[in-house]
């Protein structure tokens, strides 16, 4: 980004494509950072210099053609898209004013440009933290408040606890009353952390033996609400020790979607639901997005009062995201995945 034009833009700035269709792991040669001119804007569009992008599990299941997600599919050849926070550098015959602080969902480039309608104004002063805008919180908060409906008393499950979701989902159960809260893992690292520094009482581990005997011993009085983030045997577990009138919330299906197995389906004994009135609730964010401002407002205060924590890792350089997706997959970090840009 050698060149400037006039108004002191770079002539040009970087994206990042979908090269071709995973067909086993996600490898970097998926990707293709390209070198493109930065667009200029039309009257009622939006030029961002995006500031920091997220990456999140949902993009492996992009990726594929098909899919049941309510989100448009990568395509290849074109950048790839997700949330993404930046400052406005023109916005012609907007409300926008350069400077402005923005969220939108077209990530995985160095400047984009939105129509104005799809960009969100995000107050600089509410979060200590502007990255903090890119938290999975708003589905961690729909999960435990409108999904799990966790309530002062309850035991509770987190599937896929150490994850962008799951690591907020356990510090909102705490905090609307739960008294006993285990969250699953893929490590005995991870476990500690979960335990240790994110409020979970106990972990069970994915890989360390079957995951119904290990959530019996960690909540021998069964479970009141369950966040599932991950399907297959942690839900079957998750349904085995649920207590009359349990709530489970389907939030995510990370066992299908990261596997790479392709099984999409888990055994449910349906008798077992309604003999103990059980609860099973798939729950999205696009039907919900109306949390959003009433989460931002509870994460502003609880980062500020200490009483939440934001759990990420972040990365520097576009050139980096694909290997923070990459990573995210395996399993590698703690929390939200953030890419500086
Ligand atoms: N309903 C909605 O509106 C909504 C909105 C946003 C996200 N979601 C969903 O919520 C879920 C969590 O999202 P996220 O972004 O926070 O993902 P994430 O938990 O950060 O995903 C990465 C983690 O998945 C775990 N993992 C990897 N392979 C796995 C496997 N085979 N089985 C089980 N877990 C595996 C690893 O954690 P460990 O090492 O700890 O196992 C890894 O660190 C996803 O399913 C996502 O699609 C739903």
């Amino acid at each position: 980004m050698t060149n400037r034009t006039e108004g002191g833009l770079p002539a040009t700035h970087r994206e990042v494509r979908l090269a071709a269709r995973p067909q086993g792991p996600i490898t970097d040669d998926l990707f293709e950072v390209a070198e493109v001119p930065v667009p200029r804007p039309a009257p009622g569009q939006v030029l961002v210099r995006n500031t920091t992008m997220a990456v999140a599990a949902v993009m492996r299941t992009l990726m594929d053609e098909v899919t049941p997600v309510p989100m448009p599919s990568f395509v290849v050849g074109e950048p790839l898209h997700g949330s993404a926070i930046g400052e406005v550098v023109e916005a012609p015959g907007t409300d926008f004013a350069p400077g402005d602080l923005v969220e939108h969902h077209f990530g995985w480039r160095e400047y984009a440009l939105v129509d104005a309608a799809a960009v969100q104004r995000r107050d600089r002063d509410l979060l200590p933290d502007p990255a903090a805008y890119l938290s999975q919180g708003p589905t961690a908060y729909m999960g435990v408040v409108r999904g799990a409906e966790v309530r002062a008393g309850d035991t509770v499950f987190v599937t896929g606890a150490a994850g962008g979701v799951g690591s907020l989902a356990g510090q909102i159960a705490r905090l609307r009353g739960a008294v006993r809260i285990i969250g699953s893992t893929g490590s005995q690292r991870k476990a500690d952390i979960l335990v240790k520094e994110l409020g979970y009482d106990a972990a069970v581990i994915r890989g360390a033996g079957p995951i119904e005997e290990q959530l019996r011993a960690a909540a021998p009085d069964g479970v009141d609400a369950v966040f599932d983030n991950v399907g297959g045997d942690q839900l079957q577990a998750a349904i085995a020790l649920a207590n009359r009138g349990a709530r489970i919330a389907l939030v995510g299906a990370l066992s299908a979607q990261l596997s790479g197995s392709g099984a999409h389906t888990t055994e449910i004994d349906t008798l077992s639901l309604l003999a103990r009135s059980i609860t099973l609730r798939g729950i999205a964010l696009y039907d919900h997005l109306s949390l959003i401002p009433e989460w931002n407002e509870q994460f502003g205060r609880g980062l500020r009062d200490g009483t939440l924590t934001f759990p990420h890792t972040r990365l520097h350089g576009i050139e980096e995201a694909p290997r923070a997706l990459m990573e995210l997959i395996e399993g590698r970090h703690m929390g939200a995945v953030l890419v500086e840009l």
